[in-house]
């Protein structure tokens, strides 16, 4: 073993962010509910960390602020449009200007964008759709690396799916950009590692947040929370959590993750019917 493996100690509490500065994406939600990035918004500041919250609706990162503030947390809410090159690059020039550096970025924008396969889905909207899913995380992380650079330390966590990890999914816009996130996830903790930046992914699977509780009829709602090992519907604030590990020092050697956060469903089926048993004691 090398003398940093025999001599590292966990500090009482790897979990805390105190002192660290986090960006989330898309910050705010599409209701007053908890949505992904909402619920990593504000476990980040539960844990000290002091978070710039972004999202193309203010209003909706202003309420995010709300709740962060009514625990005492510390926040900033900024109007930002993430396809946006220099939108990106103004939100992180704001995120060192008020707290002097950048420890996390959470990319979480996201949209299911239009719907069809390869013969129905229009360009226009596909070429739209990529820029949301994916470009905007590449744009937030080229701005963001530089100041982690300065520390030689940073954590960068992706918003995937587990539609990026499986096909079935109707449209083919949503699995595409989301695999994407999947690999550029790996190429990103590959170009960053020896900096100390890691880049891990979290896949959410068929979580009950506003981005899809408009759009649910009671049934889908139960056959989604069917879907799963655990047969239980999962929440933002699971996803949050996921987000709030791999942001902090208890994942200081977790890189190149994905991490599906979906009670199980891409790990198996609970009902799968089995063969007869062919097994043979053998004679004593
Ligand atoms: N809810 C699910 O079932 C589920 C499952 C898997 C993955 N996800 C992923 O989770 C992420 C989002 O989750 P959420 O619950 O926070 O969604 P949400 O739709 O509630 O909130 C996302 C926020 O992003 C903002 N936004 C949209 N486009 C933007 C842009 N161009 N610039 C800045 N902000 C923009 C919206 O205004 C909204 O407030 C997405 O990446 C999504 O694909 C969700």
């Amino acid at each position: 073993m090398t003398d940093e493996s025999v001599h590292y100690q966990p500090p009482p509490d790897s979990s805390r962010l105190t002192g660290r500065v986090a960006i989330v994406t898309g910050a705010g939600s599409r209701s007053s509910d908890i949505g992904n990035g909402r619920a990593a918004a504000i476990l980040l500041a539960r844990r000290g960390a002091q978070v710039l919250l972004l999202d193309a609706n203010l209003a909706a990162a202003q309420q995010t602020l709300r709740m962060i503030e009514s625990e005492n947390g510390v926040a900033l809410a900024l109007q930002t449009d993430v396809t946006q090159p220099d939108q990106c690059q103004s939100a992180v020039r704001r995120a060192v200007e008020a707290w002097g550096r950048v420890d996390i970025l959470v990319n979480n924008v996201g949209i299911t964008g239009p719907a069809g396969t390869a013969v129905e889905v229009d360009l226009d909207d596909w070429d739209q759709a990529l820029r949301v899913n994916l470009t905007s995380m590449m744009l937030m992380a080229k701005h963001a690396i530089p100041e982690m650079r300065k520390r030689q330390a940073g954590a960068i966590v992706n918003i995937a799916s587990v539609a990026g990890l499986m096909g079935g999914t109707t449209s083919l816009l949503y699995p595409t950009t989301k695999g994407a996130i999947v690999n550029m996830t790996r190429a990103m903790a590959a170009h960053h590692g020896t900096e100390g930046i890691r880049v891990n992914c979290v896949a959410p699977g068929m979580v009950y947040t506003p981005m899809v509780a408009g759009r649910m009829t009671p049934e889908l709602r139960e056959t989604r929370r069917m879907r799963s090992l655990l047969q239980t519907e999962g929440s933002g604030w699971d996803v949050g959590h996921a987000v709030a590990y791999l942001a902090s020092d208890e994942a200081r050697w977790v890189t190149g993750v994905i991490l599906p956060v979906d009670a199980g469903a891409t790990a198996g089926t609970a009902k799968m019917p089995s063969l007869r048993n062919d097994f043979k004691r053998a004679p004593d």
